[in-house]
């Protein structure tokens, strides 16, 4: 898989093979005259001041499947195939599936692939809405799985392997069990010991990593539900491991008993019939990057980076970080703080309007940093730095909790089913009318995609502080 390169300078490196970004670069190197799709045609049917920002060469290769020996994503040939074969290699996967429309696309053709009306899912309540829209889809029913709760740090927490067992044992036609790990903030939860119940009830488990690409390539991460006994797993590559945006993998774990032609043919379903090779072959790069000795040492230095920014962290007196030593793992490269003067939201506006800095995101007690792949020594230099400041300036002059609430943890009542409920007739009420209806609509601001309200569920006083930016809701017509 690795060739091994001399350059000018006679130094050695490996490089890996990347086929779909090879069969780009052949297509950019030898033109064709092109009557076909994308209408801009290299850039010439486009704005000017767009090519500029962009640049001619990105346009160039923006291209679709089909053309060029570029290969088919639907059924995969070519490149295309020889790609996903090599990523469910690195991903050490019985299949990989390369996916537009990000995660969001595996977990709607997981849904639509494996699930049917009226089955039971145990999966967990802040899982993304994604999954719940695949179940809107093909009409089968969550059943709550409520995580524990880290309320001091206003979040949710991991999942305990006793609470997916007691949930099996009191419903003997469960279908799926389909948790998400690690959590948004990186908190994670014993797959293993999770992966073991579901094979003693004989149920697949799902497990949306979205946010976990990563662990594969690093022993100094958590290991990868890929090794500890899932049936299929969802990466966004785009979100840490150095593709475009949007762009993600299905992958079908080695020994699983899921039906891969399904999910398959949801697949093609669900995907655009013009697939973009700039999306794809930044798939391929990044797993090629990933495996790479270049790759591996971004990893180590995301995970150092880290690792330094949480030292730095412990000597400050007013800004705490959430760590793994409360008797459940983190991921390192996540780090979730919370100030004892500033809400979170209030911290992220300090660091973006006095400091040019950008978070993951905020909510009501904390934010969210991550340490990437892509950022350097000196990034975290700086971070450190303003915080240190922010640790020491005398904020109480400005200091409020808001009234509005960012991260939804409440326990669902449900009224419902989810599909039924969606495809019902609804009225559009005014917000405080809406309390004590059933909700018609998903409400699940992203980030973190984490449901607020979905169809079938009675509305209370207690969301209302999460609906600050509604006036009005859909609720089932009476
Ligand atoms: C846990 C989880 N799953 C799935 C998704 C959807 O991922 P994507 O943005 O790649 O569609 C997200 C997005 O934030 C997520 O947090």
């Amino acid at each position: 898989m690795t060739d091994v390169i001399k350059n000018t300078r006679k130094k050695t490196y490996k490089k890996v093979k990347a086929p779909i970004v090879e069969a780009l670069k052949q297509a950019y190197e030898h033109p064709s005259f092109q009557f076909h799709i994308p209408g801009h045609t290299r850039g010439n049917g486009t704005l000017p001041e767009f090519r500029k920002l962009i640049g001619k060469k990105a346009l160039t290769v923006d291209t679709t499947d089909e053309f060029d020996g570029l290969g088919t994503l639907h059924p995969a040939t070519g490149p295309i195939k020889e790609a996903q074969e090599l990523a469910a290699k690195a991903f050490g996967a019985e299949k990989t599936f390369f996916l537009l429309n990000g995660s969001t696309a595996g977990n709607l053709a997981l849904a639509m692939g494996l699930t049917k009306q009226g089955q039971k899912i145990i999966t967990n309540r802040n899982c993304h809405r994604s999954i719940l829209t695949g179940m809107i889809i093909s009409g089968a029913d969550p059943l709550w799985l409520i995580p524990k709760r880290f309320e001091e740090w206003g979040i949710w927490g991991n999942i305990e392997a006793e609470d997916v067992e007691k949930l099996l044992q009191e419903n003997q036609d469960v279908s799926l069990v389909w948790i998400t790990n690690p959590t948004y903030e990186g908190v994670v939860s014993d797959v293993k010991a999770i992966s073991q119940v579901c094979k003693k009830y004989k149920v697949p488990l799902i497990v949306d990593e979205a946010h976990a690409t990563l662990w594969d390539f690093n022993k100094h991460l958590p290991e990868s539900a890929l090794t500890l006994g899932a049936d299929a797993v969802v990466h966004s590559l785009h979100k840490t491991g150095g593709s475009m945006s949007q762009s993600s993998m299905l992958h079908i774990c080695k020994g699983s008993c899921l039906d891969i032609a399904s999910v398959e043919k949801a697949l093609k379903l669900l995907h655009t019939t013009s697939p973009s090779l700039m999306l794809l072959a930044s798939l391929d790069a990044a797993r090629a990057n990933l495996e790479s000795p270049r790759g591996q040492k971004q990893i180590e230095k995301a995970v150092n980076n880290a690792k330094y920014l949480r030292r730095e962290i412990d000597k400050l007196k007013t800004i705490h970080q959430l760590k793994g030593d409360f008797g459940y793992k983190t991921d390192v490269t996540k780090i979730f703080i919370k100030s004892d003067k500033l809400s979170g939201k209030r911290l992220e506006s300090i660091l973006e309007i006095d400091f040019n800095i950008e978070v993951e995101s905020a909510t009501d007690n904390g934010l969210l940093i991550l340490s990437n792949i892509g950022n350097t020594k000196s990034d975290m230099e700086y971070l450190v730095k303003c915080l240190q400041k922010i640790d020491k300036t005398d904020y109480n002059d400005i200091c409020y909790m808001e009234n509005r609430k960012h991260m939804p943890m409440l326990t669902p009542q449900i009224k419902m089913s989810l599909r039924e409920s969606y495809y019902s007739e609804k009225e559009t009420v005014n917000k405080e009318q809406a309390v004590g209806r059933i909700s018609g609509e998903v409400i699940a601001e992203c980030p973190p995609g984490i449901s607020i309200l979905l169809p079938g569920e009675l509305i209370t006083e207690a969301h209302l502080p999460y609906l600050l930016d509604y006036e009005t809701i859909d609720v089932i017509k009476k």
